[in-house]
């Protein structure tokens, strides 16, 4: 048996149905194999016979589409790219008696989609012997038959076709018959027994012959029969049908009971002889299940389902006997037409799941294929998507549709599609199915992120703590997982030639941004920032922003003198011309502030003076003008204290001392012109006295002591104002109230000073003693240890009284 199958021929031809994309070819290839083949013959090289190479195949996601086939009887070899048996071929099981029987297939390649016919022909092998209907054929002859009377002996089967068929009839030899072998209008071959010398029934009763029937394949086959002849003794007739051959058309589907049509035959003979009864002869289960023959009426009702797209047509051999088992045949054909009861189906052929949305309009996305059982009109499918997606259906080779993409996807507005796949046939009424494929869309880092402010800017109070949080940033990605998770970074830069780093920093989650260290506000009043939002995809996408931060002001400057100019260690000396009169501008203070705003807005008043009526001060000009006219009489020596206070919350102030000596000669005033500004242990002197003044009070002598050391452990002694002029204490208003907090004089302390004298010599004299209130006052006049030095320093020399007023005071 040759096991390989023969490839007959093979057209190949190309179809560009769609410009762009679809490069469809369709060639249909014909293999010719014996039927019985064992499992895993080959039956063709496809991937050979294609032109590809055999790897190709699998890569291509080869498949054959079976159309219709239950069972699929070859398959592909993936590797060597043949077409093997899978499941053992019975010709006679799968097309009966069909002269050509032929297996369908497509063979479907993706990327691009190419649809193959392939079709394998099944050869019949001549494995069926012919067979009777029955055992034995009786036939009763009557001896007045004359030479030459046929007798029918029906026709022998052999399910195989062609020469593996029925092909010769012999009979043993005998005395009285003949064989007549006749060819049907199908083709096949039936016998008849011919007279050949009269029978007499006195001399033989009954005989026995046997019939064979051989078919021409290799080997033969052949079946036998065995005719018993009965001899008769009366002479009788055939029953003849009153039409050669009946053919009726039957819609399927027909109900149960529908008649198709009713045979007859009449038969000369009269009484029983003359009785026809009607008979299907050899009919194969299948259809003896769907027919039913009234055995009297001749009538042929349906009895089962009747369905085109399984048979389209019938034949009935039925058998007319009369009384005497004299009988004939015909054939009664049944042509079946199609009505439109099948829906179209939809296969999915091949699906991309997941599109990527970046996918380009018009690539292949899937392939569907759609089918129709019924015939012509019934078959035309027309396929459908719904119009509102981003997907379109185009039909391809004969029932393949491909669906791509059209137009832009974005994940980030549909996430998923469920296209609803309609096909509707050309029936009337037009029958219709649809499937539903699910595609989602997969994510492409395609959105950076996006701040939700075009620009931030944040104020901030200076001296702030470091680490403290001063505002967040936000951007926003839509993409999906990594691909939309925001980090935060600042880029480099300098904020007055410091990186940017030393001053703030972000949380590249939060975006949070922290401050590094305290701002001053005095040293820079605003900076911006660039901070960057990058997400996690691969390549990132970033986008910036930028940050102002704006430092605020607060009051953490006290005012600066100017004038009279205190880092001069001459005493300042203004001289007054004694002709002064009211109204007149005698000095002027001068002082600035560090801090902005209401913080540096100051104002200046005269705290002490000799004469309070004699000078006053403008508040915000700092102008020392006379308050009424000079006289002979007013003091020589003329001392203002004058404090100079902003305006900020709580308010920072400073004071200095204006000698003003009203003259009209200099030379009056030889004290001045050489004063020496001694370090001298005036201090010291002052404690002593100190001292002597406790020993007098005692409790309070006791404390003031304790005082002076605490106050010795504090640092260098400052010095003290030397040798200028007395101030009486009776110049010294009660209190000045006004001035609140830190470094300042509250109300309610009662202090008392202890100026030196003119003379130089260091003497204090005392106006009035401490009092319990002042060594108790809870309140420091002294700076606190966080507040700059610079005020001290900047006040030393004129400023002193002011300052040893202070640190007495905080002798506590
Ligand atoms: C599609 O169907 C699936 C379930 O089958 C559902 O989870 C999804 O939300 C549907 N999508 C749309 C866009 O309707
Ligand atoms: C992120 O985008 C890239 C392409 O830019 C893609 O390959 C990846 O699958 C995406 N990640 C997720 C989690 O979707
Ligand atoms: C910040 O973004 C703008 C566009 O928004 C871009 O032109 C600029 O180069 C970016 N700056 C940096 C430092 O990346």
């Amino acid at each position: 048996m040759a096991v390989k199958g023969s490839f007959v021929y093979g057209v190949v031809f190309s179809i560009f149905l769609s410009p762009s994309v679809l490069h469809l070819s369709n060639s249909e290839l014909i293999y010719s194999v014996p039927e019985e083949l064992e499992r895993g013959s080959v039956v063709g090289n496809i991937a050979a016979d294609l032109g590809l190479e055999g790897k190709k195949l699998s890569a291509r996601n080869a498949r054959l589409n079976t159309e219709g086939n239950t069972v699929p009887f070859v398959e592909i070899d993936q590797k060597s790219g043949s077409l093997v048996v899978s499941e053992i071929v019975d010709r006679e099981e799968l097309c009966g008696s069909k002269l050509s029987c032929a297996l369908k297939y497509e063979l479907i390649l993706e990327k691009p989609l190419e649809v193959h016919r392939i079709t394998v022909q099944i050869q019949d092998i001549n494995d069926n012997a012919p067979h009777f209907s029955a055992d034995r054929i009786k036939l009763e002859i009557r001896e007045s038959a004359s030479k030459g009377t046929r007798f029918l002996l029906g026709e022998a089967h052999d399910a195989d076709v062609g020469t593996n068929t029925v092909q010769k009839y012999s009979l043993e030899n005998n005395d009285h018959f003949s064989l007549r072998v006749n060819t049907n209008t199908d083709g096949g071959k039936y016998s008849e027994l011919v007279l050949e010398k009269e029978l007499d029934r006195e001399q033989q009763q009954e005989l026995a012959l046997l019939l064979t029937a051989t078919d021409n394949g290799t080997p033969q086959r052949s079946g036998t029969v065995i005719i018993d002849i009965t001899v008769l003794d009366a002479n009788d007739n055939v029953p003849v049908f009153s039409q050669p051959i009946y053919k009726v058309s039957l819609p399927e589907n027909c109900p149960s009971g529908t008649v198709v049509v009713t045979v007859s035959a009449t038969d000369a003979d009269e009484g029983v002889n003359g009785e026809v009864t009607y008979e299907f002869s050899r009919l194969p289960d299948k259809i003896a299940r769907l027919f039913s023959l009234d055995k009297v009426s001749g009538e042929i009702k349906v009895t089962g389902q009747i369905d085109y797209e399984e048979e389209s047509v019938y034949e009935l051999r039925i058998q007319a006997k009369d009384g005497l088992g004299l009988a004939s045949n015909v054939k009664v054909v049944v042509e079946i037409t199609d009505m439109n009861d099948n829906a179209p189906t939809i296969t999915v052929q091949s699906l991309s799941n997941s599109i990527q949305e970046n996918t380009a309009s018009g690539t292949e996305v899937g392939i569907i294929n759609v089918r129709d059982k019924d015939e012509r009109g019934n078959q035309e499918v027309h396929c459908i998507i719904p119009p509102n997606v981003p997907f379109e259906l185009n039909p391809s080779i004969k029932n393949f549709y491909t669906i791509i993409t059209k137009g832009p996807l974005d994940r980030e507005l549909v996430e998923n599609y469920n296209i609803t796949i309609t096909a509707t046939d050309g029936g009337t009424p037009p029958l219709s199915s649809s499937k539903t494929i699910y595609f989602s869309i997969s994510d492409v880092n395609d959105n950076p992120p996006v701040f939700q402010e075009q620009s931030y800017s944040t104020y901030v109070r200076e001296n702030n703590k470091p680490g403290t949080s001063i505002c967040s940033v936000k951007a926003q990605d839509p993409d999906f997982r990594q691909n939309g998770t925001v980090f935060y970074d600042i880029f480099p830069g300098e904020v007055n030639g410091v990186p940017i780093s030393s001053y703030v920093s972000i949380n590249g989650d939060t975006g949070v941004i922290h401050s590094v260290k305290s701002f001053d506000h005095e040293q820079f009043r605003s900076f911006r920032l660039q901070v960057l939002a990058r997400d996690s995809g691969s390549p990132p996408l970033s986008s910036n922003v930028t940050v102002h931060i704006f430092i605020t002001d607060e009051n953490d400057n006290s005012p600066q003198i100017l004038y009279p100019a205190p880092e001069d260690k001459s005493f300042m000396t203004e001289v007054v011309p004694k002709a002064v009169l009211s109204g007149s501008l005698v000095s002027k203070v001068i002082a600035v502030d560090a801090d902005s705003g209401q913080n540096a807005w100051l104002s200046y008043q005269i705290v002490k003076s000799t004469d309070p009526g004699l000078f006053t001060i403008g508040v915000h000009s700092g102008e020392i003008r006379a308050q009424r006219d000079i006289s002979e009489s007013d003091s020589t020596k003329q001392n203002l204290i004058i404090s100079v206070k902003d305006n900020g919350n709580p308010p920072l102030s400073t004071t200095c001392t204006v000698f003003l000596i009203i003259s009209d000669d200099l030379a009056d005033v030889p004290e001045l012109k050489d004063m020496p500004y001694e370090q001298s242990n005036s201090n010291l002197t002052s404690y002593l006295i100190i001292a002597l003044v406790s020993v007098t009070t005692l409790f309070t002598s006791f404390i003031i002591l304790i005082f002076a050391l605490r106050y010795c452990r504090r640092g260098k002694p400052r010095p003290i104002f030397d040798g200028a002029v007395a101030i009486p204490s009776g110049y010294f208003p009660p209190n000045y109230g006004e001035l609140d907090g830190l470094g300042t004089l509250r109300s309610s302390c009662n202090y008392d000073t202890y100026l030196t004298t003119g003379s130089r010599t260091s003497d204090f004299k005392f106006v009035r003693s401490y009092n319990e209130n002042t060594m108790l006052a809870s309140h420091t006049l002294g700076r606190s240890p966080n507040d700059p030095v610079e005020g001290n320093e900047l006040s030393s020399g004129v400023t002193e009284v002011s300052l040893e007023v202070g640190y007495v005071l905080s002798l506590k």
